[in-house]
This record gives structure tokens, C-alpha cells and sequence, in this order.
């Protein structure tokens, strides 16, 4: 196991954390006022800038010298594209003035898959491959990412300032939503 892998594998179990939590919300009766937009929040910040930021900015360049290797990273890569192609049309509905739920839904189903197939096969072969000087490199570079994240969107409360992303209290208060 790598050390750089076991930073990605953590925020997956967060992140499926937030989806299981969403597909119960979907479950009731009806939406908590304000939770998608929250969730949406969640998607651009926690999911897309800094979790796909490590993959697409980080991980993926490891890869370059394997050319199996990298046509899995290409494959990722533009899953991601998709991803965000499904997020647009969840704020396209919105701005039509409907919930959006059912793009939303089709997303949540679409990271299940993604995730999946990266925690199941890819990441596996990937870690295979990574010299242990690259896993150095690649655990202080996700670092990097993730202050970026942390302080763009001023995630870290008073008393947070060395908690990882994935324990910050902001997400804790998404999934007490009910
Ligand atoms: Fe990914
Ligand atoms: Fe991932």
C-alpha cells in the first residue's frame, strides 16, 4: 500500500460517505430545504477541486512512463469530464427553476461506478508501478492541493488549521442534515 493511495482511498470512504447519506435523504419524503445546494457545494469543492485536483494535477502525471498505466489515467481523466458534464446539467435544471434530483441522482450513480473502478483495479496497478521516491513526491504535492483548496474557499474553522480536508467540520454538518 501506498501512502499517496491511502490519501486518495480515505477521501473516497468520505466521499461515499456523503453519497450513502444523499441517497437516504433521497429516500424521504422530501429534500431538506437548501441540501442540494449544499451537496452541489460539496461536489465542486471537496470532489472536483481537490480530490480530482490530486488525481488529474498529481496521480495521473505519474504515469507518463508507462504507457499501460496511462491510458488508465486518460480513461479517468476524461470520466471526470463527464462527471462534470452530468453537474452542469444538475445546475441547468436548477436554473429552469426544477430540483434537479433526477440529474443529480444520475451523477451520484455515475461517482459510485468511478470510484469503484478506480479503488478496485486502477489504483491497485497504479501503486504496483510507483517507486517509493514518487510516492514521497506525490503525498507532499496532494498536500499542496489540498491547502490550496482549504484556503480558496476558507474551509478550516478556527482550531482546524492542521486537520485534513476529509475532518474538516464543514462536511459533518452536511451529513447531519436530515
Ligand atoms: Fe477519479
Ligand atoms: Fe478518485
Amino acid at each position: 500500500m501506498s501512502e499517496a493511495l491511502d490519501v486518495l482511498r480515505e477521501e473516497h470512504r468520505r466521499i461515499l460517505e456523503v453519497l450513502d447519506h444523499f441517497d437516504r435523504l433521497c429516500r424521504a419524503p422530501e429534500m431538506p430545504a437548501g441540501y442540494i445546494d449544499e451537496f452541489l457545494a460539496f461536489v465542486e469543492i471537496f470532489i472536483d477541486a481537490n480530490h480530482h485536483g490530486k488525481e488529474e494535477r498529481a496521480l495521473f502525471g505519474t504515469t507518463d512512463e508507462h504507457p499501460w498505466l496511462s491510458g488508465f489515467a486518460l480513461l479517468l481523466s476524461e470520466q471526470h469530464t463527464e462527471g462534470r458534464l452530468l453537474v452542469r446539467a444538475v445546475r441547468c435544471a436548477r436554473g429552469r427553476g426544477e430540483s434537479g434530483l433526477p440529474e443529480l441522482k444520475a451523477f451520484v450513480a455515475f461517482l459510485r461506478d468511478h470510484i469503484a473502478r478506480e479503488n478496485d483495479a486502477i489504483f491497485v496497478t497504479i501503486e504496483q508501478a510507483l517507486e517509493e521516491e514518487c510516492n514521497r513526491a506525490l503525498v507532499e504535492r496532494f498536500a499542496e492541493i489540498e491547502s490550496e483548496v482549504i484556503a480558496r474557499w476558507k474551509l478550516a474553522e478556527p482550531g482546524e488549521e492542521r486537520r485534513s480536508i476529509c475532518d474538516l467540520r464543514r462536511w459533518n454538518a452536511l451529513l447531519a442534515r436530515a
